[in-house]
């Protein structure tokens, strides 16, 4: 759960430099030394010849290959389906620093020692409420778990429970073993009520919330028949959040390489469709999607299969989260159950071949599905307004093939032709756009953006940016001004900071320009023995020739405007440039 604050700087250095890459890799990923640095195949992409690499120096890996590349930390993110902050946690941990006082924010007002308890607390009501579910006096909870098709492994893997006959059971069972009420009530596993300590769950079936760590948050209990609520949830506690965490979590980090995760929205549809074999499953917590959430499951798969009921209320929640998912760059699709079933009532009636057999369908057609609800297709004027919110869908679509697709049934779900639908969506426009990397797991492409710079001076940028990341520039040789790409001049002035490449990498959240950085930062300069200083004289003088031929073009540029001695003037300057120029070619 989130803290308030930045870890400081001179603290994340040290924690970088104690969890070493390459210890921290190796964990997870065979690494063969070859040339200074580490290789092996890398986890993020399928391959069959190492093109991943691990250089200790600069603190940073990357992958020659799918590109991807980072610090230590940025591996955990990856390899745990870890936000930054709990990646940096879990690194802390294993090399036994403390966590320092956060910078920019509030102490929380739980400490981690105080948090530790809570999870404590909750994990022993977990299994306390466990235990209680086989005792004959609570017969009628395992009763309705089986009555609703559930089976014993299955409430096994979940860890369902039951609350026990007493009104204030579990909180006399964790009293016993040595927490205390305020722990307790703090928890959301007591209440108190008129001087005295009550369970907070009465007679229902138990569904622990456990996140991908394995700390138990909460629970939502199940009412029995027909009581109000029908759900019950643990309420917000220094360690649960609704908004932030997905039900069966834990079991989503256990599948790796996922296609694709299916998000629902009950507890049930989960332990449902996990019973059938579907893998991959997960649920809101009673809320609707969340920015916070879409970004947690984005680390698990490329594509999210949003699976609510299909009655009109999860339709409707349906397009909500379509657009989180929209908002935080998340592939998404729609899982759409006939009859108004949820996944849990699909899967018990047609199983799980029926289920595999349903076809997703991608969200810009869902869209367009949900509009026709909206406008009277039967008129000229519905038609047309129908066309008009469609085509505000079709605008988003980036792929020519799809939209093709798109604008045919839209042709013949309105009789307009496919010139004035494609200039209602503006698809001049929209094809013009670079086409923008959303997915994760796709390589990631390197090409750069025109900058107005050539190869020969982006080859030389990037070979200082090398020498400086082996250390082999002398100290005030070399300066951020130098440089002419503002990218490139942004990585020299860290690296002439003082930060090494890792924590470089680390700070840079749009991943297109984290993996351009990382292609250059991770090579080797090629520089041997003395050729350093030589090296670095070479790239200088290469970069000072273009900076001289640039202002050179500008000084033609305004000479053809000029007449008299005006022109005569800027063609001295000219000229003087001219010289100094050859200078500039020629080496010391
Ligand atoms: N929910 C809740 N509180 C309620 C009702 C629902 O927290 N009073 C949440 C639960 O997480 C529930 C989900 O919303 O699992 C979906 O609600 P619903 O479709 O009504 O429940 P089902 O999952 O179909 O539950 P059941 O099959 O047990 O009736
Ligand atoms: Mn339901």
């Amino acid at each position: 759960m989130a803290l308030a604050g930045r870890f400081p700087q001179a603290w994340l250095d040290e924690l970088r430099d104690r969890a070493d890459i390459v210890q921290v890799v190796s964990r997870y990923v065979q690494l063969t030394p070859k040339g200074g640095r580490y290789w092996g195949l890398c986890p993020f992409h399928g391959e069959k010849t190492a093109s991943f690499s691990v250089n200790p120096q600069r603190q940073m890996y990357y992958c020659f290959g799918c590109h991807a590349g980072g610090s230590a930390i940025n591996f955990v993110m990856e390899m745990e389906h870890l936000e930054f902050r709990d990646a940096v946690k879990l690194l802390a941990e294993q090399v036994h620093m403390d966590l320092p006082e956060m910078v920019g924010g509030r102490e929380d007002v739980v400490s981690r020692s105080e948090k530790e308890r809570l999870y404590e607390a909750n994990r022993q009501c977990a299994r306390f409420f466990h235990s209680q579910l086989w005792k004959p006096e609570n017969a009628q909870v395992l009763d309705y778990l089986h009555g609703r098709g559930v089976d014993d492994p299955t409430i096994r893997v979940f860890g369902l429970g039951s609350t026990p006959a007493r009104s204030d059971g579990a909180t006399r069972e964790l009293l016993s073993q040595g927490f205390t009420e305020d722990e307790l009530v703090s928890a959301g596993i007591s209440v108190r009520r008129e001087g005295r300590i009550y369970d907070m769950f009465r007679q229902r079936a138990i569904f622990p919330i456990i996140d991908a760590q394995g700390h138990v948050l909460g629970f939502g209990g199940r009412s029995l028949g027909d009581a109000k609520p029908k759900y019950l949830n643990t309420g917000d506690t220094p360690v649960f959040n609704k908004r932030l965490g997905v039900f069966a979590a834990n079991l989503l980090k256990k599948q790796r390489g996922l296609r694709r995760v299916i998000l629902v929205e009950g507890y049930m549809d989960v332990v449902a469709l996990v019973q059938c074999g579907v893998v991959g499953v997960c649920a809101t917590l009673g809320t609707a999607l969340t920015l916070e959430q879409a970004r947690l499951l984005k680390r698990y798969a490329p594509e999210i299969w949003v699976s609510y009921d299909g009655d009109a209320a999860g339709q409707h929640a349906i397009l909500r989260a379509l657009d989180i998912f929209d908002q935080e760059g998340v592939r998404a699709r729609v899982l759409d159950f006939p009859d108004g079933m949820d996944p849990d009532e699909f899967i018990r009636a047609k199983g799980l071949s029926g289920f595999e057999a349903l076809e997703p369908m991608d969200a810009t057609t869902y869209r367009m599905k949900q509009e026709m609800n909206n406008f009277d297709l039967s008129t000229q004027e519905g038609r047309t307004a129908y066309a008009i919110a469609c085509s505000k869908h079709l605008a988003k679509v980036r792929e020519p093939v799809e939209l093709e697709n798109h604008v045919k049934r839209l042709m013949v779900a309105t009789g307009f032709t496919r010139e004035v639908l494609l200039a209602q969506i503006g698809r001049t426009e929209m094809i013009e756009k670079e086409r923008q990397p959303m997915y994760r797991h796709a390589a990631r492409p390197l090409e750069e953006k025109n900058e107005g710079v050539d190869t020969e001076t982006a080859a030389a940028e990037k070979r200082l940016l090398q020498l400086l990341s082996e250390g082999r520039v002398e100290a005030g040789t070399v300066t951020a001004d130098d440089f002419i790409s503002p990218e490139r001049r942004a990585l020299a002035e860290k690296l002439l900071g003082g930060m090494t490449p890792g924590a470089i990498l680390e700070e840079m959240t749009d991943e297109t320009q984290r993996a351009r950085a990382a292609s250059v930062l991770m090579q080797d300069s090629g520089a041997r023995g003395e050729e350093d200083l030589r090296m670095t004289g070479d790239c200088l003088r290469i970069l000072h020739k273009k900076r001289i031929d640039e202002r050179i073009a500008a000084l033609q540029q305004e000479m053809a405007q000029q007449r008299g001695e005006d022109k005569r003037s800027t063609l001295l300057k000219i000229q003087e440039l001219m010289k100094e120029r050859q200078t500039a070619g020629r080496k010391e």
